[in-house]
């Protein structure tokens, strides 16, 4: 046993892209039961973090602990394996394909034997069935094509894929990003179900007022690096907000526009 419990932990984790440094010195952790969001503008790193604890990347520098143990993933997979599920923004579905299908796509039940196994649909129907009715998400009808889901019933379809396939940490980038209000308040709630499952929930946005009524901690980067990273006791929405807006900077500009206008 380690002393830590967090389910993913990074210490000052470095990576660059050719010269680029896109990420440097970042730490953040993710607990079981927590969402813990990433915030910062357009090139901050948010996506290139993930993507180091998704497997898909791997850092140059720094350590990243899975359950305490440190590690580096091959691959996708291999972080698959351990238990940490990752919802892109262009999702990995396939828009033709109906909506059960996408459901159990790499983990399909079968009969059959060796060669001859075929994909059980009666039971692939039934398992995508109970996973989104044991989360509330209506799909009126599973045979419809995913791609004729609206974005929001997407992200629904796939945190629930991800929390009946047992995923420990949930990674969700910029699951609200497209989305309006209404929309973006229901895929929330499913974050806030996966969370109060025991799932650890990375959630990146742009948009505090997402990011706040739902997280536990909230890392903000900017150009690559840490701009803070705190508790939810420690700040407040207003504080976050005018951080996330680049706070004296914007206070600069809204001093600019008013003298313009007199
Ligand atoms: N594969 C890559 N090759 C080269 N540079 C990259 C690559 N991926 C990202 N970068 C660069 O790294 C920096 C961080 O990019 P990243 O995608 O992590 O930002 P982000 O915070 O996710 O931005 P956005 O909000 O636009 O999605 C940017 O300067 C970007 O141009
Ligand atoms: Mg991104």
């Amino acid at each position: 046993m380690t002393a830590t419990s967090a389910l993913i932990e990074t210490r000052g984790v470095t990576k660059s892209y050719g010269g680029v440094v896109a990420l440097e010195d970042v730490s953040m952790v993710v607990n079981p039961g927590e969402v813990t969001c990433v915030l910062g503008d357009n090139g901050a790193g948010k996506s290139t973090l993930i993507k180091i604890l998704a497997g898909v990347h791997q850092h140059d520098s720094g350590e990243l602990l899975i359950e305490g143990e440190p590690t580096r993933f091959a691959s996708p997979r291999a972080a698959l394996d351990r238990g940490i599920a990752t919802v892109y923004q262009d999702l990995a579905v396939v828009p033709l394909m109906s909506v059960w299908r996408n459901f159990v796509l790499g983990s399909e039940p079968t009969y059959g034997v060796g060669p001859l196994r075929l994909l059980d649909r009666g039971r692939s129907r039934e398992i995508a069935r109970n996973a989104l009715s044991d989360m509330g998400i209506e799909i009126r009808d599973l045979e419809q094509p995913v791609g004729t889901l609206s974005g929001g019933q997407r992200q629904c379809v796939a945190i629930a894929r991800a929390v009946h396939y047992g995923a420990k940490v949930l990674i969700l980038d910029e699951p609200t990003a497209a989305l309006g209000v209404k929309q973006a308040g229901v895929v929330l709630r499913y974050v806030v179900q996966a969370r109060d499952r025991g799932l650890g929930v990375v959630l990146i946005t742009h948009n505090p007022h997402h990011a706040y009524p739902v997280g536990d901690r909230f890392l903000l980067l900017k150009r690559g690096a840490t701009l803070g990273s705190y508790e939810k006791s420690g700040i407040d929405l207003s504080e976050l907000t005018r951080q996330m807006a680049g706070g004296a900077e914007l206070a600069a500009l809204q001093h600019e526009l008013e003298r313009v206008q007199e």
